[in-house]
């Protein structure tokens, strides 16, 4: 099934200098980049993203990090991408990723771990429409699309 999937480049991944080389590993597996922008997220709108997690120990250190620099939102399109990008990612503790991960290959610790990624098809309807406007999705053939899937 097509989904999409909304995945963010943190202020670490930006700030390294890791954006283009993370993107090209989604592009290389054969998704669609279906809609980009850089922001520096506001506070409330960190809040908001985080919303499930406003009760843990590591709320604070994870709003102040998010807020701290620019990032990098996406939305991502493919069949069964949701898992597929998860997969992807890697674990959430960069320590115990697996190499060959995004974290696993970029990151060594939790509190900067360079991306994030939906864990489910609700979370990802819910974090598209936090970050973006359905006009600023955009639809477009891709020519190899049949050599794809
Ligand atoms: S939990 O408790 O299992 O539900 O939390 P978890 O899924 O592991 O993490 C939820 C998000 O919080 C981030 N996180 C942290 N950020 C900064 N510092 C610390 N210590 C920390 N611990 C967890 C974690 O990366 C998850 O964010 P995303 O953006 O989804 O990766």
């Amino acid at each position: 099934m097509m989904e999409r999937s909304f995945v963010m480049l943190k202020p670490d991944a930006v700030k390294r200098r890791l954006a283009g080389r993370i993107i090209s590993r989604f592009e290389e597996r054969g998704l669609q980049i279906v809609a980009v922008k850089m922001l520096q997220i506001p506070e409330e709108l960190a809040m908001e993203h985080y919303q499930e997690h406003r009760e843990k120990p590591f709320f604070t250190d994870l709003v102040s990090y998010i807020t701290s620099a620019p990032v990098l939102a996406m939305v991502i399109e493919g069949r069964d991408c949701i898992s597929l990008i998860r997969k992807m990612v890697g674990a959430t503790n960069p320590a115990e990723a697996d190499v060959g991960t995004i974290r696993g290959d970029f990151a060594l610790e939790t509190g900067r771990n360079i991306i994030h990624a939906s864990d489910s098809p609700e979370s990802a309807e819910r974090e598209i429409k936090l970050f973006f406007d359905e006009s600023e999705i955009c639809t477009y053939e891709m020519p190899d699309r049949e050599m794809i899937y």
